[in-house]
């Protein structure tokens, strides 16, 4: 009997378990896998685990070289660019420029973090900035509530938004993780809701139970409209303040001019389906970038401009799926290794550290080769 030349793959695929009181249904730890040394049976489960669990994680992986990495952020699109939050890194006015460092030998993944790092990875002497709410809400929590309180920072799809197509995985490696005392999330929108986060918890929610508790109604507005992205939509914000649930900004006429912008060329400006189509599972996920929208387009062409209109109907589609039970506040330990699908889920950074505490994350992601899909396409 002649061999086969496929081998069966080790890897096993174990769904989270929520505690006692979150409902949230997505999330997987993959074990048995050995990143570096893939076998096409492997790749085949990691990538069908990603669409069917959205989040998946990998334990112990603080061997992982960066090039291992950024070969598996490729896996979910073999022909993807390099980059990922777009050229907009290069623009010392955009809001994401601070906040990232790039490996020189590989030049796809980026260092992010908190406090001064004498050398990684052929870095040195890097000074880490953790994103502080402060920064970038329009109320904020107090300096002596602070170490105990925290918010969602910003929640966003990792995308440039113009130009350049969403990329389709991110991949996060948690290298350093400074352990102390979990933090209170506040939404302190008048709601009353919170939630128990570990310190530096990236959170994330499913965009497709975000479309599933939607009413009829809302499901049918959602799949008929389009949105559409301001051009250098990071630049055109910065000035802008966001909600105090880090899902979208107010609307107080700081929006950058077109005449204080880079070049707008038209063609490149991102007018996008408001629901995106699983293409393993076929689900629908309500995926806005609720900072970076500017218009929405309706079924019969009718265009609403108006920016607040705009970030209110968002708002009001969005603001029911981060409810405290379906948020999946990633308690990170070093090693960890996390993709998810970046069609399908909102994340967010949450928590402050202070100046001297170390945290050292490498993350990946590429501009996608291709579109997303919308209703209208077969998954
Ligand atoms: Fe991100």
């Amino acid at each position: 009997m002649p061999h086969s030349t496929t081998t069966e793959s080790t890897i096993t695929v174990h769904p989270v378990t929520p505690p006692s009181g979150s409902t949230y249904n997505f999330g997987a730890e993959l074990r048995g896998a050995d990143l570096e040394n893939l076998a096409e049976s492997d790749k085949d489960i990691i990538i069908r685990a990603l669409y069917e669990n959205q989040v998946i994680l990998f334990k112990n992986q603080q061997n992982l070289s960066p090039r291992g990495q950024y070969e598996v952020t490729r896996l979910f699109d073999p022909l993807a660019q390099g980059y990922g939050h777009g050229k907009t890194l290069d623009a010392k006015r955009s809001i994401l420029h601070p906040d990232l460092k790039t490996i020189p030998t590989q030049s796809e993944v980026q260092v992010i973090g908190n406090g001064p790092v004498a050398s990684f990875e052929g870095l040195k002497d890097i000074k880490l900035k953790h994103p502080h709410h402060k920064t970038f809400h329009q109320d904020v929590i107090s300096d002596d509530e602070d170490r105990e309180n925290t918010r969602f920072y910003r929640w966003h799809i990792d995308a440039a938004l113009y130009d350049l197509d969403p990329p389709k995985a991110t991949t996060l490696l948690a290298v350093k993780v400074p352990k102390t005392e979990n933090m209170n999330l506040r939404y302190d929108d008048g709601s009353g809701d919170e939630l128990k986060v570990p310190r530096g918890s990236t959170a994330f929610v499913s965009s497709y139970t975000m479309y599933d508790i939607l009413s009829e109604e809302d499901k049918q507005f959602a799949r008929t409209t389009k949105v559409q992205y301001a051009p250098h939509p990071y630049i055109w914000m910065s000035p802008a303040k966001s909600r105090s649930t880090g899902l979208g900004l107010h609307t107080s006429d700081l929006e950058l001019p077109a005449s204080s912008l880079p070049l707008i060329e038209t063609s490149k400006i991102k007018t996008l389906p408001m629901c995106w189509r699983n293409p393993v599972t076929g689900k629908l996920a309500l995926q806005i970038h609720p900072s970076a929208v500017q218009k929405l387009i309706l079924a019969d062409g009718t265009v609403i401009d108006d920016l607040k209109e705009v970030r209110e109907i968002v708002y009001r589609l969005q603001r029911p799926g981060i409810a405290p039970s379906l948020v999946w506040p990633v308690d990170w330990e070093e090693g960890d290794f996390v993709v998810f699908n970046n069609r399908g889920v909102l994340h967010t950074v949450t928590g402050s550290f202070l100046e001297d505490e170390v945290r050292i994350f490498r993350q990946c992601n590429m501009a996608a080769s291709d579109g997303v899909l919308g209703p209208e396409d077969d998954a």
